[in-house]
Formats: structure tokens, sequence, C-alpha cells
């Protein structure tokens, strides 16, 4: 028996793979300076170790371009502050989702309000899908910037990136994209969807440490640093470089954040192999290898899904939100049940069978507000990841039967 039942990987991965804890704690021992900045052969280790990961993140991503383009910063919620603000000025128009995550939501809020931006939100349909026809109805010669996010961190939903990036493409509009909830869930190519801005989190499925993230900028793309500083190269420059990475790297990078991101990109490559069943001088590159353990991690964890959907559509008073059947997802969803305010069901769940999940508006209201659930105050939100087992799948099936039988019985 387990102290804690985690479903709640869609707020962040927990756990992560052991090579992941084990590379982080050896590299930060043996490396951990201030990188490249200094010259020593440790300065030149921790730089080394930085740009091969910048490599690994941009083959994950089929990104071809300069590796160099590949940005770290603390979080998603700062690439796309970086975007907004670097990309977008007053008189521009910014065509965002009702599906985004606050990170998108109140930058687009705050440039519309102060800073002279028109927002178009573009709800999806009743399952929460983009139509493609929609952006390209929604574009004006002003559109400067259409942002969306991959995967909804409420409903599961997977948006068809590649129809909507080709719609993108025919037009001066700048493509980015939130793979907040699918980096290192399914495999995604930046060039096949016409991506200008991959932005990325590490602590979800990328497997990394919290406050670790990026965006790969794509070449000819030029963010306006919204931060200057010390860089370590060019010092005697009165203003900040223009070249990538610098230009969006002010500051001290993250050594044991960086490195925490490097171990889990070879972790992925491993699982890969393994299932090429390859090895040493046969291995698979790591852009072959990662897509293939990217397949398995996302049909793994949609399984258990789909398990659990199934038997909490049976449940009474179980509210199911998002996608059903074969519709293309990712493994969180959400549910209510019966009257019950959510985040009663969640302290109940936590405190009677130690099982994690997210009760609440999952900082995206205006899918609770398109779904009616939030005056309920949202819903509860199961977000199995890589490493739940039978036995974590087993327990939600108990307690969510117990507590809707408890429901309904009152
Ligand atoms: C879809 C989506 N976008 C953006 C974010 C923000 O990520 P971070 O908190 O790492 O900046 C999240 C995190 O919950 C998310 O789910």
């Amino acid at each position: 028996m387990k102290e804690h039942y985690y479903f709640d990987n869609a707020a962040t991965s927990w756990p992560k793979p052991e090579s992941v804890y084990q590379y982080m704690d050896q590299f930060f021992r043996a490396y951990g300076v201030n990188p490249g900045r200094s010259g020593h052969t440790l300065a030149v280790e921790a730089e080394t170790m930085i740009g091969q990961t910048r490599r690994l993140i941009g083959g994950f991503f089929s990104f071809t371009g300069d590796s160099g383009r590949v940005v770290f910063t603390q979080n998603a919620t700062d690439s796309l502050n970086l975007c907004f603000r670097g990309l977008v000025e007053s008189g521009d128009h910014v065509i965002i989702t009702r599906l985004e995550h606050n990170s998108v939501l109140r930058p687009a809020n705050h440039m519309e309000r102060d800073g002279g931006v028109s927002v178009t939100r573009l709800g999806g349909d009743g399952a929460g899908y983009v139509d493609p026809e929609d952006v390209r109805k929604a574009i004006t010669a002003k559109t400067k910037m259409v942002v969306v996010n991959h995967a909804s961190n409420v409903l599961g939903t997977l948006q068809d990136i590649e129809s909507i990036g080709r719609v993108v493409a025919e037009t001066d509009a700048l493509f980015v994209v939130d793979t907040c909830q699918t980096a290192g869930v399914v495999p995604i190519d930046m060039h096949r969807c016409h991506i200008d801005v991959l932005v990325f989190t590490g602590h979800k499925g990328l497997f990394g440490p919290s406050g670790m993230g990026g965006m790969i900028v794509g070449e000819g793309v030029n963010i306006q640093p919204t931060k200057t500083g010390g860089t370590g190269v060019n010092s005697v420059s009165d203003f900040h470089p223009d070249d990538y990475p610098y230009r969006l790297e002010a500051g001290t990078v993250s050594i044991p954040g960086i490195a925490g991101l490097n171990a889990a990109q070879r972790w992925f490559a491993e699982l890969g192999n393994q299932l090429l069943d390859k090895n040493g001088a046969e291995c698979a590159s790591h852009q072959e290898a990662t897509q293939v353990a990217l397949t398995h991690i996302h049909e793994q964890e949609v399984g258990v899904t789909r398990r659990l959907i199934e038997a909490f559509a049976d449940l009474p008073g179980v509210i199911l939100y998002g996608p059903r059947g074969n519709s293309p997802r990712v493994a969180t969803f959400t549910i209510n049940i019966g009257e019950m305010p959510a985040e009663q069901a969640g302290a109940m769940l936590d405190a009677d069978h130690g099982l994690c999940v997210r009760p609440g508006l999952h900082c995206a209201p205006l899918v609770h507000r398109d779904y009616g659930t939030l005056e309920r105050n949202g819903s509860i939100r199961f977000a199995p990841g890589f490493f739940t087992d039978d036995e974590d799948t087993e327990l939600a099936l108990e307690a969510v039967t117990e507590l809707a039988e408890y429901q309904a019985s009152r």
C-alpha cells in the first residue's frame, strides 16, 4: 500500500526518472559553477552540458535550426510573457483560445487593457477542439501572433496544431504553441506544425525540476529582450547582446535545472532505444529514439485515462468533461461528483485514500466558464502520468466509486 496515489501530473510530474535525481546531484556537486564565464575547466564542463542540453531539446522537437535558439527561462509563464512583451506592440492584434492557461490569458488581458493590443479569444467545440477554419477567419492584416494551448490542462483536448499551423503559415502572423501539457507526452515536430515559437516548461512531461522552462525561437523570429544584464559574453558592450540565446538569457542560468532536463532527455532516448531493441553503436538518433518513447508514453497514459473514464461514466452522479471515445487527447481529464464542491471532493479523496488530484479552476477560468463549472468552483482533475501503475488506477477507481455512492446516498 502506498502513502500517496499521485494523479496530479498535469501540475507537475512526480516522481521523476531516478536518473534525473542522480544526475542533478552528481553534476551540481562536480560542476555547479558559473558556466562559460570564468573559462576554467569546471566552467567549460558546465557550459558543455548546457550546450548539449540545447541540442538534445532541439532534436526532441525536431528543430533543425541553430541550437542557440533553444533558450532557457524560469518556466513557461516566463517564456509566454517574453512572447507577449517581446513580439507584440500597440496596434497589433493577437489571437488566443479560450482553452488557454492564465499564463497566456493574463498577459493578453494586460496588453489589451494597458497596451493598445486587440485580442480575439477563440472558443472550442463541445469537447474543446479549436477549428482551424475559425483561426483562418479571425486572422486580419494586424494579427501579429496566434497562441494555442496544444493540450488543455483541464479537458485533455489535443489540438490539431499541424492544421492550425498551416493556416497561420499562409499569413504574416507568428504561431506560438504552449506545449506545457504535451512536451514529453506526445511527439511534436516544430517544422511540420509551422511553429514559430515553441514554449515549454521543464517540470511536467519533460521530467525536469521546478523553476525550469524555455522556448525554441524559430529562425527569423526576433523577440525583444525584456531583461538585460550580464551574459558572460561581450561584457565591454554598453548594451545587451542581440544574438541567441544570450538575447533572452540575462543573468546566471539554472545549472541544476538544465542538468535535470539533460538527464531526462537521455532517459527518453534510452526508453526509445529499449523499445526499438537497440543499444551501443546501434542506437537510434536522439530524435528517432525519443519519438518512439513518446508514442509509447502517450499510449500508456491515455490507456489509464480511458479505463478510468469508462468506469467513472457508470457511477451515480459523476459528470465527465472533455473528449470521449478515441478523440485526440492527453491523459488529463476532469469530473464532478453530483453537487459536491470540487474542493470538498478533492480533500476527501486525499484524506480518506491518499489520492492526490487537483480540484479547482486549474488556472484556466475560461474553460470553466464555458463548461458551466465556474460557479461551482471548478472540477476535480485527474492526470495520470507515465509512472501511474495498476495499484494507483485501482485505488482511484475504488476511491471515486466510494465517494460517488456516498454522495448519491445523501
Ligand atoms: C497549459 C499550461 N500552460 C502554461 C502553464 C504554466 O506553466 P509554468 O507554471 O511552468 O509556467 C501550465 C501549468 O500548469 C499549463 O498547464
